[in-house]
Formats: structure tokens, sequence, C-alpha cells
């Protein structure tokens, strides 16, 4: 391999996509606004200083795997200073990078609002817990398990937006909430544009230096991890989600990872040398160790889904 560019060389030559992708991202995202998307007409007060009424699980007729889901994706966008410290560190706050850093700071923000409004104005979730786990949760931060690595961060982002866009689009759908869904789907068209933003970057950085980035491809794609993967409870939580298919292994390798690979042409490029085919082998054959993990998932959630179907005729 050639001498791998330093970090500081790479923030460099990606500059100008930076500044290209930043403008692109300003024409086309829309403004919309949270307090548009709330039933504001539904909430009243809760206990405490007001005297209104403590919530109860009556109080929404939501089913446990959409609290759940809401849940998770709220504390998600929750986290976000810490995401911000992230990127702001490996990305600087000169330029264009700074503006972007600021400007999707800004996005994700309106997201935490948006789903926060609604949660408590709907009584969705219980707001006590909801609280105490978001303190919990931005206590603990998050950091990436690339934390030198600018190109493994930014594969990470790639994957991890798409993730998030199809885990809130699918949450809506579970809510069985018109408001919801609709809410969630914008989310849903803001993610969809960051992934386009940071899957572009990385693009551009497989041209300039193809095998230190496929070797960063590789590494992120086999180490995945939801955002969410430190909330308490978490587990319990992802294994309701995957039930559901709101984000489930299959969801992971088809609707996520492979469409970000199909679009950098990974495995049509002709500019690898020997460290970058083995990233590329690797990568190979981790999709298809994923594919059987995919099938086997699949399997015990039919027999699981037969189970119950069969339970509830009883
Ligand atoms: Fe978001
Ligand atoms: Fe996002």
């Amino acid at each position: 391999m050639s001498t791998p560019l330093s970090q500081t060389q790479m923030l460099l030559e990606l500059e100008p996509v930076v500044e290209e992708n930043l403008n692109r991202h300003l024409r086309m995202a829309k403004e919309w606004f949270p307090h548009e998307y709330v039933p504001w007409s539904e909430g009243r007060d809760f206990d405490g200083p007001l005297g209104g009424e403590a919530w109860t699980v009556e109080d929404s007729s939501m089913s446990d795997v959409a609290r759940s889901a809401l849940i998770v994706n709220l504390l998600t966008e929750d986290n976000l200073p810490s995401y911000h410290h992230e990127i702001a560190t490996l990305f600087g706050r000169e330029a264009a990078w700074g503006d972007w850093v600021h400007r999707w700071t800004a996005e994700e923000g309106r997201h935490g609002i948006a789903i926060r409004d609604y949660l408590l104005t709907t009584r969705a979730v219980d707001p006590a817990e909801l609280e105490r786990l978001r303190m919990q949760h931005m206590s603990t931060g998050y950091s990436n398990g690339h934390p030198d690595d600018m190109l493994a961060s930014l594969a990470y982002v790639s994957f991890q937006e798409l993730a998030t866009r199809v885990s809130h689009r699918n949450t809506g759908k579970v809510t069985d909430d018109p408001v919801a869904d609709q809410l969630l789907a914008r989310v849903a068209a803001d993610e969809n544009l960051h992934m386009v933003f940071y899957r572009n970057l990385l693009g551009a950085a497989l041209e300039i230096a193809p095998d230190q980035t496929m070797r960063s491809i590789t590494d992120v794609v086999k180490t995945f991890q939801m955002p969410g993967a430190d909330i308490a409870g978490f587990q319990r939580k992802a294994v309701e989600m995957a039930i559901a298919g709101v984000y489930d292994i299959r969801q992971h390798r088809d609707d996520v990872v492979a469409p970000v690979l199909r679009y950098w042409k990974v495995f049509e490029l002709e500019n690898l040398g020997p460290e970058g085919e083995q990233a590329r082998t690797e990568l190979a054959d981790f999709l298809e160790e994923l594919d059987k993990q995919a099938l086997r998932f699949e399997e015990k959630r039919d027999k699981l889904q037969a189970r119950m179907a069969a339970r509830a005729e009883r």
C-alpha cells in the first residue's frame, strides 16, 4: 500500500467534497417545525408542581414494542452532545467541516425535540422513566469504536444514518398512530440526507485512498453496533424491535449495509492493492456470514410467530 494519508491530509483532501455536499444538503433540506407535528390538544398536566394527573400505562394504547422503539430512537437523538463532540474532535470545526458539524447537530436536535414533545403530549411512555433513562444514557456518553480513524468514522455514520432512517420509519409503522407515523417519516427523511452526505464523502475517500478506505469500511461493517447499544435494557428492547421488524439483522444486511456498499461499488473497484483486496475479501466473507445469521434469525422468528398465533387461537 502506498503510504497511508494522515488524518490531516485526508481532512484537507476531502474539504472541497465537504463544501460541495454541504451546499447540496442545504439545497435539498426542507425547513420543518416540530411543533406542527405534535397533537398538543391531547396533552394535559402531569402530577408534581402543577398538580395534574400522574402517568399510567392506560393513558396510551401504544404497544410495548412501539414504546420501546420510540424510547430507543429518542435516547439516541438525545445523546447528541456526545456525538457532536466525537465528530467535532475528528473532523474539526474549520471551514466547511465546521459548518456541517453544526448544521448536523442542529438538525438532530430537532429530532429529539419533536419526538419528546410527541411522547409527552400523547402520554405514550412513562415520562419519569424516560427522563431517568435519558440521564443515565447521556451520563455514559458515546464513543465510536474507532476514535482516531476518520475514515472509519465516516463509514460508521454512513451506515448508522441509514440504520436510524430504517428504524424511525418502521417505528412509525408499529405505533399504529398516523400522527407518529407522519412525524417519524419526516425525521427519517432527514436521516436519509445525512446518510447521503457521509456516503458521498466516503465515496470520495475511496478514490483518494482506496486501500486505506477499504480497510476502514471492512472494520466498521464487521464491528457495527447500533447507536443505542449502551442504553440500559437495550438488549431486551433490541430483541423486541427485531421480532416486530423495526430493525433486524436481515434489514441491517439487506437494507442498510448492502445498498451503501453497492453505491460505493466496492465489489467492482479495480484500483485496490493487496491490502485493499484482503480487506474486500474479509468483507465479502463477513456479508455471507451475516446472511446466514439473518436466515437463522428469520427461522426462529417464524417459529415464534407461529407459536404465538397458535396460542392466540386457543
Ligand atoms: Fe436524528
Ligand atoms: Fe441523522
